[in-house]
C-alpha cells in the first residue's frame, strides 16, 4: 500500500504541461486508457455529461491549431492592451525577455503546436447539466495523469474554447450538436522534453486553519 501510494504521488508530481512532442505515434491500448480514465471520473449526479471527440487525422489537427493561434492570439492582444499582461509580468525584470514573451503571447502561437501532438481530444460537456465544468475537469486530469504514467506527455488548452466564435466554428467542423459546449482540448503526444516544474504557491500560505488567515502549516 506504501509503493501505490509513493507511485501515486509521483505521478502527480511528474505531471507537466507538454508542448513539443517526438513523431512517437500513442498506441491504441494507451489511447484506451487514457479515455477509459475519464470515464471513471466521478460527475455531479453520475451525470457523466462528457462526451470526447478523438482527432488525430493531420488536417483536422491543422483546424484546431488555426482556430487556436487565432484565438489565442486575440485573447492575450487583449490582455496586452487592458494592461493586464504588463502586470501578470511584472516581476520579469530582463525587458528582452518581456517583450519576446508579450511577442509571443500575442501571436497566438502558444496554442498553435496541437497539430504536432499525435492525438488531440475534444472534451465536450452538456450545456443543461450545471456541473459540466467540473465533471469535465475531474475527467481531464484522470486523463493527464494517465498520460503521465503511461510516460507520455499532455496539455489542457482552454484559451482556443473561450471565444464563443472559435467554439462556433470548432462545432460546425467537427459536427457538434447544439446541446453540447466544447470545454477543451487535451492534445497527447510523447514528450520531446520534459519542461521543469512551475512554480507553486506553498502550503503555508494556501491552508488555513478553521478561519481564513489563520496558520495551519507554519512552512
Ligand atoms: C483550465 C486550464 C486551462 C489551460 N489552458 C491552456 C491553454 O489554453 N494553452 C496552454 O498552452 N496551456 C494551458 N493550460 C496549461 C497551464 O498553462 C499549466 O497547467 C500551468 O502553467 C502549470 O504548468 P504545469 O501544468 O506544467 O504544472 C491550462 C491549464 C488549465 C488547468
Amino acid at each position: 500500500m506504501e509503493e501505490t501510494k509513493d507511485i501515486f504521488f509521483q505521478v502527480i508530481k511528474d505531471r507537466r504541461s507538454i508542448r513539443k512532442y517526438t513523431d512517437r505515434r500513442v498506441s491504441e491500448e494507451d489511447l484506451r486508457l487514457i479515455l477509459e480514465s475519464a470515464r471513471q471520473a466521478p460527475s455531479g449526479e453520475n451525470a457523466q455529461p462528457w462526451r470526447f471527440i478523438v482527432v488525430k487525422d493531420q488536417e483536422n489537427k491543422n483546424f484546431l491549431s488555426y482556430v487556436g493561434k487565432n484565438g489565442s492570439g486575440r485573447r492575450f492582444t487583449g490582455e496586452f492592451l487592458s494592461k493586464q499582461m504588463q502586470t501578470r509580468f511584472e516581476g520579469l525584470q530582463d525587458e528582452e525577455k518581456k517583450k519576446a514573451a508579450f511577442k509571443k503571447l500575442t501571436s497566438g502561437n502558444v496554442s498553435a503546436f496541437v497539430s504536432e501532438a499525435d492525438v488531440n481530444i475534444l472534451v465536450l460537456g452538456k450545456k443543461e447539466v450545471w456541473d459540466a465544468p467540473f465533471d469535465t475537469s475531474a475527467a481531464i486530469e484522470n486523463m493527464l495523469l494517465t498520460v503521465t504514467s503511461l510516460g507520455l506527455g499532455a496539455c489542457w488548452l482552454v484559451a482556443p474554447c473561450i471565444d464563443i466564435r472559435d467554439e462556433i466554428k470548432m462545432k460546425n467542423y467537427f459536427q457538434v450538436p447544439d446541446e453540447f459546449k466544447i470545454y477543451a482540448i487535451i492534445a497527447i503526444g510523447t514528450p520531446a522534453k520534459i519542461a521543469g516544474p512551475r512554480p507553486r504557491i506553498p502550503l503555508k500560505d494556501l491552508i488555513y486553519n478553521e478561519k481564513f488567515g489563520e496558520t495551519y502549516y507554519e512552512a
